[in-house]
């Protein structure tokens, strides 16, 4: 059995940046509330006026940047796994776009559907295959499109102000030393709780035809649907249990994190982990202020700029967490 490590790291965010002053242009909102419950200042939404930038070609600009920095080629990638919420069309998935964009050799390409833990679950996924030694190098890739799909008015204000757009990527390499790169992951679902953050329709469930043939004007199952206060609660609980089952698996304590990742939900979120794991402001990485909520692609993103910072080190204990829709979570214990 083989370890697998991360090799290369990469990202990709829009150009057009949206402060919380901007969204006043579509909705009733504030900069102080909007700072004060989440603390997001600005996001990137694509303009699609401006950028043809979609979850693949997003996803993609991030991979290269993974890849040269893992000092490979495409070539040398033996899979790809992409994950989101919002691909470019509802059949195939993105990691199909993402090998035709790179012009990649006709490898394997999944998708993984796991909302905000879409990257550890990507994750977990590629380190299988690694570990078993089925492949060498893996790319995971998280993007998200959600610009285009929230929903811009009063109505939706609570859900729209909180999501962003962009892309993270991260080459994961075979490591034949077993005390280094990925320890551990841990997964989790919970699917009773499915609606409480959902984007109903267009599916199976709810076609476009019969969302068009009711005609209600109140219809909004096509919008992401968030129960704010029910998916926070559970979120605090959710990612503390998986940041400690993640721990003590590799018998490590709270005092051996050097970094904490956690996906970027909401500040609030990550504030009460810092303080209940008594961790210092550098043992965090937040970037949540100026991307907004990115869901599968927020963890790649923060990982890429606190590497970019110099503020993860070779010896490391990096841990990485999510919660998100499913209701999904897990974590990634990882020795750098
Ligand atoms: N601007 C101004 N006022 C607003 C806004 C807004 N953008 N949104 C809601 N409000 C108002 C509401 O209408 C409500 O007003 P009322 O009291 O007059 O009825 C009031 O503010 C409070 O609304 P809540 O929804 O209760 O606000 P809350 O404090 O819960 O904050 C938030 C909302 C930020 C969404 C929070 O609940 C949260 O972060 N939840 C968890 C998010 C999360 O972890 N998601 C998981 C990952 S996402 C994924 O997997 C795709």
């Amino acid at each position: 059995m083989y370890n697998s490590k991360i090799t290369g790291l990469g990202k990709y965010v829009p150009e057009n940046v949206v402060t919380n002053d901007d969204l006043k242009e579509w909705m009733e909102t504030s900069d102080e509330w909007i700072q004060e419950r989440t603390g997001i200042k600005e996001r990137r939404w694509i303009d699609p006026k401006t950028s043809d930038d979609t979850t693949s070609i997003m996803g993609a600009k991030a991979a290269e940047i993974a890849i040269e920095r893992a000092g490979l080629t495409k070539d040398d990638i033996d899979f790809i796994v992409f994950a989101t919420l919002s691909p470019d069309m509802y059949f195939p998935g993105g990691g199909v776009r993402v090998q035709e964009i790179l012009e990649m050799d006709t490898i394997g390409a999944i998708d993984v559907r796991n909302q905000c833990s879409g990257f550890v679950y990507g994750l977990s996924v590629a380190d299988q295959f690694i570990k078993t030694g089925m492949y060498k190098h893996v790319l995971v890739i998280g993007s998200e499109n959600h610009s285009g799909g929230l929903e811009r008015s009063t109505r939706g204000r609570n859900v729209t102000v909180i999501f962003g757009d962009g892309a993270g990527a991260a080459v994961l390499s075979r490591e034949e030393d077993n005390s280094k790169g990925i320890l551990s992951t841990h997964l989790h679902s919970e699917g009773k709780y499915a609606k409480e953050l959902a984007l109903e329709g267009p599916s199976t469930g709810r076609w476009v035809d019969a969302i068009m043939e009711e005609n209600d004007p109140d219809d909004v199952s096509y919008y992401p649907y968030m129960n704010g206060q029910f998916v926070f609660k559970h979120a605090v609980v959710r990612f503390s249990e998986a940041i400690v089952e993640g721990l003590q698996a590799n018998n490590l304590q709270k005092e051996d994190i050097d970094m904490l990742i956690p996906h970027q939900a909401n500040l609030r979120i990550a504030q009460f982990i810092q303080k209940k794991f008594r961790l210092s402001d550098d043992q965090v990485y937040n970037n949540i202020m100026r991307y907004g909520n990115t869901t599968a692609a927020s963890i790649p993103i923060a990982l890429t700029e606190a590497w970019e910072e110099g503020k993860i080190k070779e010896g490391d204990n990096v841990v990485l967490a999510a919660f998100g829709s499913g209701f999904t979570w897990g974590s990634a214990i990882i020795k750098w």
